[in-house]
């Protein structure tokens, strides 16, 4: 069939087959174009089909010659209805993976369940004997808990008092005023549940306890604090609650690590166009903005240049872990800048529906997020019938 990208709303509700594919493709040059990195041999990725997860899978498998095993939840294809784009990205993966000798193993399911852990420890445990590596990167909007059933929802609201600032719609261009009344207690505390650190310790708790993690291994989870005008609905909002305690995990799983000699990071990354980022008010706009500033100064990144240095100058550069003084890797480094910030901060205050078109990168944004889903994507052909029905070649259909 022919595919188009079908919108409704910030998600797109089709994919496209060819466009994914080549989306990792370029991802896997960009990263072997940066030569080998002495790095992990055995990674899990839990979040490892799009964004920074499916970024961090393919850089430890084609940077470092990894074996991986990814953890993802993705909606398979059915006849006449595309796959959600994780799908094809991780059946591509696993193609390239096979193509050169890489072991690649996917899971498709929610990785919140003790279902999902069981038949991941249990992958392990068959094919690759322990991991030295486990990559933390879920984005969800709910998590089921699983010893109480209850289902929490995050929320991304204000903590304290109700928020008010601009942002775009990035389909229209039109920047409008949005509101946000403040979190509920209940509204923190899920939020806590669905993106703080407990499932995270959960996974580690798990594989540790079928004695699992290779001596010397590492985690990592992603984290984002970002700028002053997004602080009260993005950091000290109520996902930024979710983040702190996702960084406190990390020292509490380092604590039960040193046995092993083992060691828990949280990498704070750049804000990026990925289908978590666009739910968020405000970013958006924060993000067109943001864009134009970095490649106006030849340091805008995407998700595969921002891991491919995560592991290439942090994790792995002279046997040292390069951390900040709260002990989490910066990789936002470049977003942080001073001469960055105050630049986007003087545009923040101008930006208007009628001069965003000259003063902020809407169609960098725009063509970033129609890529999440494989369209828009150089060298790809959109009048060729597609076939829809891609498998993942370890996942029985
Ligand atoms: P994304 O939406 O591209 O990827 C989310 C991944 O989680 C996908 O592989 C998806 O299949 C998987 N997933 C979601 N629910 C699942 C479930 N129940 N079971 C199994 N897999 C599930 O998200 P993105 O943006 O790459 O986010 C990953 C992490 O990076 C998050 O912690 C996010 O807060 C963080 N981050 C994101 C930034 C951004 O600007 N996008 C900036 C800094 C950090």
């Amino acid at each position: 069939m022919i595919i188009e990208p079908r919108m409704r709303g910030f998600i797109c509700l089709t994919a496209h087959p060819e466009g994914c594919a080549q989306n990792v493709k370029n991802q896997i040059d960009y990263v072997e174009s940066k030569g080998k990195i002495d790095g992990p041999k055995k990674v899990l990725v839990i979040g490892a089909s799009t964004g920074f997860g499916l970024s961090s899978r393919v850089t430890a498998a084609f940077g470092s010659g990894a074996s991986t095993i990814g953890v993802f939840f993705e909606k398979p294809p059915q006849p006449g209805k595309t796959a959600s784009p994780g799908w094809y990205n991780s059946a591509a993966f696993e193609n390239e993976a096979n193509k050169v000798g890489l072991y690649a193993k996917s899971i498709n399911g929610d990785a919140f369940s003790k279902e999902i852990k069981a038949e991941t420890l249990a992958l392990i445990k068959k094919d690759l004997g322990r991991v030295d590596q486990v990559i933390y990167s879920l984005a969800s909007p709910v998590r089921k808990h699983p010893d109480t059933e209850v289902l929490h929802r995050s929320t991304l609201k204000p903590i304290g008092r109700s928020y008010s600032n601009k942002t775009v719609d990035f389909h229209t261009g039109i920047v409008s005023t949005v509101s946000i009344e403040p979190a509920t207690d209940e509204d923190i505390e899920n939020t806590i549940a669905v993106m703080g650190g407990e499932d995270w310790s959960m996974w580690i708790e798990a594989l540790r306890a079928e004695d699992l993690l290779a001596e010397g291994f590492t985690t990592i989870a992603y984290s984002y604090i970002g700028p002053a005008v997004t602080e009260p609905v993005y950091r000290k909002g109520t996902i930024g609650r979710a983040k702190d305690n996702l960084e406190a995990t990390a020292f509490k799983i380092s604590e039960n690590l040193t046995d092993l000699h083992g060691k828990a990071y949280v990498s704070v990354n750049k804000a990026l166009v990925t289908q978590a980022s666009s739910a968020i008010p405000v970013i958006p706009l924060y993000i067109s903005l943001l864009y134009k500033v970095m490649k106006e100064n030849g340091t805008h990144e995407g998700t595969i240049e921002q891991i491919q240095r995560l592991y290439a100058d942090r994790l792995y550069k002279n046997g040292t872990v390069l951390v900040d003084k709260k002990g989490r890797i910066r990789i936002d480094d470049l977003e942080m800048q001073d001469d960055v910030q105050e630049e986007v901060s003087t545009l923040w205050e101008k930006a208007s529906t009628e001069n965003l078109a000259a003063i902020g990168d809407l169609p960098q944004y725009k063509s970033d997020f129609l890529n999440l889903f494989g369209f828009a994507v150089d060298g790809v052909d959109y009048g060729k019938e597609s076939d829809e029905m891609v498998r993942i070649p370890s996942i029985e259909s």
